[in-house]
């Protein structure tokens, strides 16, 4: 029998996995590992699954969070320091194998190349050769790049700030972007098929690559602006965002700047049609995401913030 462990269940990705899972498999068959239970979803709240503590942090909690069940969802950890995620995956698979029920995982990797230099896709690279390793069935999902979060991608835009330029360090490239809620059916139905995704590293993508250059103009005709992007030394572009009232510290918007030269290499451009053919229509589009986003008289910074994490 299957039984699934989902973490991540409370966030953005996780939580669509989580109900596209629940759409196909009994409550009974499901646990959701929380690191703080307490702040379990009404959607989780209501739905009978089994609710246990696993924290990343706390590796105890993690063996007994994943016992009995046979298939893990590794959903990473959130943030683009490297340290604390490649602990935190090294944890859950130590402890997914120490459970000896865990049969298969799935690690929710990135959209960026294998032999990337982006500083947020160093963890996933070397939570991914040590899953290899591990000897445990595995299957690598590196998602594509959420159409909600593309903001953080296109100079940490802000519509209320009234500037018409949009500062990127380095160079454009394509994006296939996709939206979470269809990862999240995507990654579900690749958890719940036999053995197609066995030992495999795929990529979920949306259908179409479009520049940041492109992106620019959707948006300036959404909000009736003229904006335009440009490329300046990661000296300006740290500064233009130091400046900002939400700003990350200087390290990690240094290290983000990383991702620019490897999106003008064409890391995050590749559209892959297995998404598109696991869910037998068409995917959301990055112009429907940004109507939503940006479309509505409420678009603002908060707006942006609540989707763009
Ligand atoms: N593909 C993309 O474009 C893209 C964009 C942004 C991020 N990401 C990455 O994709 C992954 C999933 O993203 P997401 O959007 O679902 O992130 P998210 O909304 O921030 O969700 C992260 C999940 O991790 C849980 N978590 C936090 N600390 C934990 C810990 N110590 N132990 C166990 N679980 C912990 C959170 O629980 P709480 O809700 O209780 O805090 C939440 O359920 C993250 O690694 C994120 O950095 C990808």
């Amino acid at each position: 029998m299957v039984k699934y462990v989902v973490t991540g269940a409370t966030g953005a990705l996780g939580s669509r996995v989580f109900k596209h899972l629940l759409d196909r498999v009994p409550a009974s068959d499901v646990i959701v590992s929380l690191y703080n239970p307490s702040g379990a979803t009404p959607e989780i709240l209501s739905s009978g699954v089994e609710i246990r503590k696993g924290d990343y942090a706390d590796p105890k909690t993690l063996e007994s969070a994943f016992a009995g069940a046979t298939k893990l969802l590794l959903v990473s950890y959130p943030s683009i320091a490297y340290g604390i995620r490649v602990t935190s995956h090294e944890a859950a698979i130590d402890a997914a194998i120490k459970t000896g029920t865990i049969q298969h995982i799935y690690y929710t990797s990135l959209a960026f190349a294998g032999d990337s230099k982006a500083a947020v896709m160093q963890a996933h690279i070397e939570t991914e050769a040590y899953l290899k390793k591990s000897g445990i069935k595995y299957t690598i999902i590196r998602e594509g790049i959420y159409n909600e979060s593309f903001p953080l991608y296109f100079g940490s835009f802000d519509p209320m700030d009234g500037k018409d330029e949009v500062l990127i360090p380095d160079g454009d490239g394509g994006i296939a972007w996709v939206c979470r809620d269809d990862l999240g059916e995507g990654t579900t139905k690749v958890m719940i098929a036999e053995s197609e995704f066995d030992n495999k590293t795929i990529l979920l993508s949306g259908q179409q690559s479009v520049t940041l250059t492109s992106l620019a103009q959707k948006i300036s005709k959404i909000i009736g602006r003229n904006l335009t992007l440009k490329i300046v030394p990661v000296e300006e572009y740290v500064k233009n965002n130091l400046g900002k009232s939400d700003s990350w510290p200087e390290s990690l918007l240094r290290d983000w700047a990383t991702t620019f030269p490897a999106i003008k290499r064409g890391e995050c451009a590749t559209v892959d049609p297995l998404l598109r053919n696991l869910l037998g229509r068409d995917l959301k589009t990055i112009d429907e995401t940004l109507e939503e986003m940006l479309g509505s008289k409420d678009a603002s910074a908060q707006n942006l913030k609540r989707y763009g994490k």
